[in-house]
């Protein structure tokens, strides 16, 4: 079913400013997503590790929103305002750079009402981060749940003090190949089996399960935040595949594969889009009714097994605390 992002409220920043965080905007799903929030009035900063990149989307975004504002009637141009843009520094692949963006946002708004965790990288070599981690794992699940669970007072205080912008919402933004995943992890364990090309979709799973697991077990914890996680669908034609489709020779089979998938059941980027957005600005989604939920387009379904299971997420949380703590990172 195609999500139709018009029905969705429009804002009027001047009058009711809400605030969205969202990791990699640049390209993508996340581009799109950008662009939808933006169209409907919201402040958005895209949090990114490299301006080069987040000034020419900025750009980009410009243009499109103003072809899209062109094509509106004189009443929807009367009715609907634009948001704001702005740009953060993040790399997740370093911790500590995501707690000077949790620092600088803190220094730039004063409520966070939105915050999207849309970052991810898919399938690339075993390599661990300076922080420790298995870069897919730091990108896709450490590094969300840090910056989280630092930005979670603000979103605790936005929630208390403007109960008029519903709940302050927390997006994850996940992969149907988390379905990969059937039988427990040790999130220890460092997977890096031969060969590579197989071995690194399994740790994507494995990163995208514990994602799930994130934001089912901050639903239970924080229940006046509305926390979803939800899948965009395949959308084919993004960066994210890169990497497989640059390896000599077998990448060439990689690449005749996507266009094959592509073609039979792909959807684009903007399409991928939509039902991030929708998590994000539906008012038909509740705290009481979804919170911890998992979207699949407008419809919440169920993850897989191995995600829908609260004890494998409470031992997920308590081994990421403990990794934390290790690393003498404090969450309290
Ligand atoms: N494409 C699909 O079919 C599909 C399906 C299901 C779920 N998803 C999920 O959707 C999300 C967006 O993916 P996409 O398809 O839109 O692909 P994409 O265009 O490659 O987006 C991934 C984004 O992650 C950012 N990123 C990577 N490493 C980072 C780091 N260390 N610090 C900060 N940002 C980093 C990239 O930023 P740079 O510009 O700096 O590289 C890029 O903007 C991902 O979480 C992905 O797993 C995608």
């Amino acid at each position: 079913m195609v999500l139709d992002t018009q029905t969705l409220p429009y804002l009027n920043p001047e009058k009711d400013r809400r605030t969205v965080l969202i990791t990699a905007g640049t390209s993508g799903v996340g581009f799109f997503t950008v662009l939808q929030l933006h169209l409907h009035g919201y402040v958005v900063y895209l949090a990114g590790r490299s301006k080069n990149r987040a000034t020419k989307a900025i750009e980009r975004l410009r243009c499109e929103l103003a072809a899209i504002v062109e094509g509106y009637s004189l009443e929807q141009r009367a009715k609907r305002c634009l948001g704001e843009l702005h740009y953060l520094e993040m790399d997740l692949a370093r911790l500590s750079s995501v707690l000077e963006t949790v620092a600088a946002y803190q220094q730039l708004e004063e409520n966070l009402n939105i915050l999207i965790n849309n970052a991810g990288v898919l399938v690339l070599p075993f390599t661990v981060t300076e922080d420790g981690f298995e870069l897919q794992l730091q990108t896709s699940y450490i590094a969300p749940f840090l910056l989280t669970i630092k930005l979670l007072p603000m979103l605790e205080r936005t929630s208390y003090y403007h109960p008029e912008a519903g709940p302050a919402r927390v997006i994850y933004v996940s992969s149907v190949i988390h379905r990969m995943v059937v039988s427990q992890f040790n999130l220890s364990t460092s997977l890096n089996y031969y060969p590579n090309f197989i071995f690194t979709w399994y740790r994507f799973a494995v990163a995208k399960t514990a994602g799930i697991h994130f934001m089912k077990m901050l639903a239970l914890r924080n229940p006046r935040i509305l926390c979803v996680s939800v899948l965009p669908g395949n959308v084919m034609n993004t960066d994210h595949f890169s990497y497989l489709t640059r390896l000599p020779i077998i990448g060439f089979i990689f690449w005749c594969i996507f266009q094959i998938c592509s073609y039979c059941f792909g959807i684009t980027s903007q399409e991928g889009a939509n039902p991030v957005a929708n998590c994000c600005m539906s008012t038909s989604i509740t705290t009481t009714k979804d919170n911890g939920s998992h979207f699949l387009s407008s419809n919440v379904k169920n993850p897989s097994i191995i995600a829908n299971n609260m004890d494998y997420a409470a031992q997920t949380w308590i081994w990421t605390i403990h990794q934390l703590g290790k690393r003498k990172i404090d969450i309290s």
